[in-house]
């Protein structure tokens, strides 16, 4: 493993290695138990959107790892103002250990792992979020511990999240059913790998998705990025909710989990979010100790 731009690169080993690594530095962190193994080691991390887990999670990271983290706002940045990616991806590789990116298009991720010479890891695009969804699955891990034939159910946006979760929970050996409007769906070459899992199901119907769920995930009906066309989607995603019907749909003793932020009373009910909570803020915590995983894999 080389870099981390999108789950469909890494075996389903390679994503359990990264898991039992979260847990164990999980363990240690709670115990006091020091793991400094990024002593002298540099990230830069370039946001182009905005962000608060992301940021926060991956800062503290490389701090616990004994690293430097470098903030780095797209907007002063040259690449802000028109710089090639290729250029950057040159510069950048010269002083740094590893770059984080979040950014609008996957391809600019691609090009500045491609063109560098140091580990890229993607901290959110258009197309994916791995971070989230490697602590999505090992707070689902934790909380049930094993992933093997649990059956997780998505219901909103084929966005960046659906994409990811379809394609780690696929790799995990999860039954992954989705709800989205037609006009919505995933990406096309998620499709194209999920097609040929007997275990991946797609629907309209969130309650048809939702029937003996383990976990029931959502996400924000409008990405960043996409704010121009929230009222539009309030009216397309009228009904993709995450609500008491539901939930009684999905097994008595289904997790939820939201990426987060959230919007109550459009994906997911006020209720139900706080039901869950302690699930949704322990997958929140989990970005940490996912990340730190990432990073001691990629930069140790
Ligand atoms: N879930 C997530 O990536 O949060 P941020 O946008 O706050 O980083
Ligand atoms: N789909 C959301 C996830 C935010 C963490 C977005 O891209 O804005």
């Amino acid at each position: 493993m080389k870099h981390l731009l999108k789950l469909m690169d890494l075996s389903g080993n390679e994503i359990s290695g990264i898991l039992d690594l979260a847990d164990q530095l999980k363990y240690e962190l709670k115990h006091n138990i020091e793991h400094r193994c990024l002593e002298g080691k540099t990230l830069g991390m370039i946001f182009e959107k905005a962000s608060t887990r992301t940021r926060i999670s991956f800062e503290v990271g490389m701090y616990q790892l004994g690293g430097l983290p470098i903030f780095l706002s797209a907007r002063d940045m040259q690449i802000g103002r028109g710089e090639p990616v290729q250029d950057t991806a040159r510069v950048l590789s010269r002083y740094l250990n590893g770059i984080m990116i979040r950014t609008f298009k996957q391809s600019e991720v691609e090009a500045l792992a491609r063109d560098g010479s140091i580990p890229v890891i993607n901290g959110l695009t258009d197309f994916a979020h791995p971070c989230q969804v490697l602590a999505d699955l090992m707070t689902i891990r934790e909380h049930r511990g094993a992933l093997d034939g649990l059956k997780m159910c998505f219901i909103g946006d084929g966005n960046n999240m659906m994409n990811s979760l379809i394609v780690g929970g696929l790799k995990m050996k999860m039954e992954v059913a989705v709800a989205c409007p037609k006009d919505y769906r995933p990406a096309a070459e998620v499709l194209d790998f999920a097609q040929a899992y007997p275990a991946f199901s797609m629907t309209t119907d969130p309650l048809e998705a939702a029937v003996g769920a383990d976990v029931v995930i959502t996400d924000v009906w409008a990405s960043m990025g996409e704010e121009e066309e929230a009222s539009k989607r309030r009216i397309a995603f009228n009904g993709y909710q995450i609500n008491d019907k539901v939930m009684a749909a999905a097994k008595p003793d289904a997790m939820v989990l939201h990426c987060l932020p959230a919007h109550r009373g459009e994906e997911i009910t006020a209720d139900v979010f706080e039901q869950h909570s302690s699930e949704i803020f322990e997958e929140a915590e989990n970005r940490l100790h996912a990340q730190k995983a990432v990073l001691v894999k990629l930069l140790g």
